[in-house]
């Protein structure tokens, strides 16, 4: 009696259990162009998506590298540096989500897995070890640096182009925030002192 409830209750489980199927049919091609009923050609979607998946993969890259300093910062100014190195790869990571949606409603397919960023991405790949502050900050703002050059390029294209909506991503989001970031990490490399040495009468 309690045998056959036992089969019967593994039954029901077998029923309810996920299926798991892993198709190696893609639904899309990554670089194809699905047509969006959004007002634009596909020619012009094409060239911002290509664009967009530049500045994703520079983003995702600069993201992590915040991630990393944020983890590895040492020194007197461990803690500003840690909370800011944070605030920015949040920051960071709102822009990440804002382009890749952007790619997939204009058709395309966004760059997204980890092996696919490093393929794409133009930021230089930082060590495995442990830098020192300077080193660190100097490499953010090489990556602020490549991405600001790529979003104010890609936002004259597509204002060209007439797709205002990936001009206004790129100049609203991405380049007002990267400009306002190299700000703020960009002041710890100048070399101010503490306090005035008094002048000898
Ligand atoms: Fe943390």
């Amino acid at each position: 009696m309690s045998n056959k409830r036992n089969s019967k209750t593994a039954s029901e489980h077998d029923q309810a259990s996920p299926v798991l199927a892993i198709s190696d049919h893609p639904l899309q091609a990554f670089r194809s162009v699905t047509r969006m009923p959004i007002g634009l050609d596909e020619d012009v979607c094409s060239r911002s998506i290509e664009v967009l998946n530049q500045i994703l993969a520079d983003t995702i890259a600069l993201r992590d590298l915040y991630k990393k300093h944020h983890w590895q910062v040492a020194g007197p100014t461990f803690l500003p540096l840690h909370e800011l190195f944070d605030k920015h790869a949040a920051e960071q990571n709102e822009i990440v989500d804002m382009l890749a949606e952007r790619v997939q409603l204009l058709g395309g397919v966004s760059v997204a897995a980890a092996a696919d960023v490093v393929e794409l991405t133009q930021v230089p790949r930082p060590p495995k070890e442990r830098e020192e502050v300077p080193t660190q900050i100097s490499r953010l703002v090489e990556a602020h640096e490549i991405i600001l050059r790529e979003a104010r390029r890609g936002a004259r294209q597509a204002s060209e182009a007439g797709d205002e909506g990936t001009n206004d991503l790129l100049v609203s989001d991405v380049v007002r925030t990267n400009e306002l970031e190299v700000w703020f990490i960009s002041q710890h490399l100048v070399n101010v002192p503490l306090s005035e040495e008094q002048p000898n009468h």
